[in-house]
């Protein structure tokens, strides 16, 4: 069998973190070199927006592993790098600073970066940041501790738990969202409702169906002053942070004439249409079975899964991404875990009183359980996961039974 010598990971999220690991399990003893264009080894991002933002956690418990990890695993860590281009005919990439590193195997990891309001009248203005790093997440919570009025641009899971923070450092919230409802692409309409009586309840000023026409700063690019809605409602603001969603990156592969459809296009090992370019996380999509269909999933255990899978298959052994799609989010000492999908039920199901302190709604389709939301279910969620992914078929009425096992029911 071929010899591999060196394997090049580009990205240094969690999918490229996860993969250096996996190839030294896997026990691959040649070189790999981790190269990432941020100034941090692997960390986890969603504490970014949760307790590391909130002050409730240090760098160090971010951090994927300890920073001794690398060198005590012979992984050679290439902060600060960007790569310029790769040749997957040649097996080489090339660094910004012109210099080049040969592969045998590379993956890439490059992950998504956050849409921007470019081209809005004001959004270059100072006070205007967007969350994706861990220096954003400082600079936020920099601005933050200076800021009264904060003014959150887009309801997804980032604008929200940014919202939750603010509020609860005392900060008074607005968050602006174009469509008329939170959530729009990972929750339903119901449990949607139920995260603005949430945000209201602690303060939140929600407007939905809502977009940000301008940002105002005093006098020509002085301090931010106040955003504009585009309705004319003028909102005081001395910081705002847009979470308006991400997009993959793909450039390099695209550049190197490597398939891509939605994300980087890869099979469910990992590989790309190009010989030895594999890819992970973010930047990809994979067919995926249990939608049926190939998806790109914004999610970490997404990234681990397939920075797992693809250390496997780079190394020739036969893998494949099995597992089923699952998120979490904490809003206002409110933890939600979703596990499957709700598009396409049939049935829906609630276990506890929808909008307590504690409930999980199932779906179901044909009888089988496909999605799992779980407000404050921790506990249950695991269990609901393992139904999911067994394609269970359980009685609805026990599912809306607490007082019988999730456990019970598998
Ligand atoms: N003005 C107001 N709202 C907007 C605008 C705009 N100009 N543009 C987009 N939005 C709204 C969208 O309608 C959507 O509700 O912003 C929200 C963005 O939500 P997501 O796409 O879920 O993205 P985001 O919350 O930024 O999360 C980015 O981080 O935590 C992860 O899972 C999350 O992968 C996702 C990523």
């Amino acid at each position: 069998m071929e010899r591999i010598s060196r394997i090049v990971v580009a990205g240094g999220g969690q999918a490229g973190g996860q993969a250096v690991d996996s190839l030294r399990r896997e026990g691959f003893d040649g070189e790999i070199l981790l190269v990432t264009a941020e100034n941090q080894p692997p960390y986890q991002r969603p504490p970014l927006s949760k307790d590391y933002l909130a002050g409730r956690c240090d760098r160090d418990r971010v951090l994927l592993r300890p920073e001794a990890f690398y060198a005590e695993h012979s992984i050679e860590l290439l902060t600060g790098a960007r790569i310029a281009s790769i040749d997957p005919g040649a097996h080489r990439v090339e660094l910004e600073t012109g210099r080049t590193l040969d592969y045998d195997r590379l993956l890439l990891a490059t992950g998504s970066r956050v849409r921007r309001l470019d081209g809005m009248p004001g959004s270059d203005l100072e006070g205007v940041l967007y969350l994706r790093t861990l220096e954003d997440s400082d600079r936020i919570r920099a601005a933050m501790e200076r800021a009264e009025r904060v003014v959150v641009v887009g309801g997804g899971y980032i604008g929200l738990e940014i919202a939750s923070v603010a509020v609860e450092a005392g900060r008074s919230v607005t968050v602006v969202e174009a469509l008329p409802r939170l959530l729009s692409r990972v929750a339903t309409g119901e449990l949607a409702a139920f995260y603005a009586d949430l945000h209201r309840a602690r303060g939140v000023d929600l407007r939905l169906g809502s977009s940000v026409a301008r940002v105002r700063g005093e006098g020509d690019g002085g301090a931010l002053r106040s955003v504009e809605l585009s309705d004319g409602t003028e909102i005081l603001a001395d910081l705002v942070v847009a979470g308006i969603g991400i997009e993959p990156v793909t450039d390099l592969a695209r550049d190197a004439g490597i398939d891509c459809d939605n994300g980087i296009a890869v099979d469910s090992g990992c590989r790309t249409s190009a010989p030895d370019v594999f890819a992970a996380g973010d930047c990809t999509s994979h067919p995926n079975a249990f939608f049926g269909r190939r998806v790109r999933l914004e999610s970490v255990p997404n990234a681990m899964e397939q920075g797992r899978v693809a250390a496997a298959t780079m190394l020739g052994e036969d893998r494949s991404y099995e597992s089923e799609p699952w998120f979490w989010s904490d809003q206002h000492g409110v933890r939600l875990q979703m596990a499957g999908l709700s598009e396409g039920a049939d049935q829906t199901v609630t276990r506890g009183e929808f909008g307590g302190d504690s409930f999980i709604t199932f779906h179901l389709r044909d009888g089988v359980l496909i999605g799992a939301d779980a407000v404050n279910g921790v506990r249950e969620f695991i269990f609901c996961r393992r139904l999911i992914a067994a394609r269970g078929r359980p009685d609805p009425a026990a599912l809306a039974d607490p007082s019988v096992p999730v456990k019970t029911l598998l």
